[in-house]
């Protein structure tokens, strides 16, 4: 049984804050990767399965998307900056524009794992980073998004694809708890 109920959530972004910004943040990607290049979206699991789908509705160069699973938390509620691999499968993305799709970026530890293992063993042409969420002040190694919606504060968010135990990622706006 979960101890938090969906009903004692405070929304931070509602279901048209998160639709507005996600465009926002499409129009910038489009703007700076040109229409005519292929952009292989590596959409990081499972967290970023929402956003990773809805941002890719608006690009509109040719689009290739790739999933890879990594841990960072288990159930906690605090990132243990152990960062597990659970299933990084890539293609070969040597000379590929590529953009790492993240939910969140909270101390920033699976980001620094992830940009060390693709420019290491993938030599993309181009490799950034769009996240939706940026906990800015929660950051333990120095590792900033080309890209982000939203600053947050140092608060455990759920919905749009982020989870509270596995549940909750369904929500399609944004909320907290008190
Ligand atoms: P980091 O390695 O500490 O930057 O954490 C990255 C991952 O932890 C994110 O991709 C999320 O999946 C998860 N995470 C971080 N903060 C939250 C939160 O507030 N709610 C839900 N998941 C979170
Ligand atoms: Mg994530």
């Amino acid at each position: 049984m979960l101890d938090r109920k969906i009903e004692d959530l405070k929304i931070l972004f509602t279901q048209e804050q998160i639709e507005q910004k996600t465009k926002e943040l499409a129009d910038e990607i489009n703007k700076d990767f040109g229409t005519k290049n292929e952009l292989v979206l590596i959409c990081v699991l499972k967290g970023s399965t929402m956003f990773c789908c809805n941002l890719a509705k608006y690009l509109k160069m040719p689009v290739e998307m790739e999933f890879i699973r990594v841990s960072s938390y288990g159930n906690a509620k605090t990132s243990s900056g152990n960062v597990q691999a659970i299933d990084l499968t890539l293609p070969n993305l040597e000379d590929k524009n590529v953009l790492i799709v993240e939910d969140i970026i909270d101390t920033g530890c699976t980001m620094e794992f992830l940009i060390n293992i693709l420019c290491r063993t993938h030599k993309p042409k181009k490799l950034k980073v769009v996240t939706f969420l940026n906990k800015k002040m929660a950051r333990k190694v120095d590792i900033e998004p080309d890209y982000y919606g939203f600053v947050i504060d140092d608060k455990f968010v759920v919905g749009y694809g982020l989870d509270y135990e596995g549940y909750m990622r369904n929500l399609p706006y944004i909320g907290y708890f008190e």
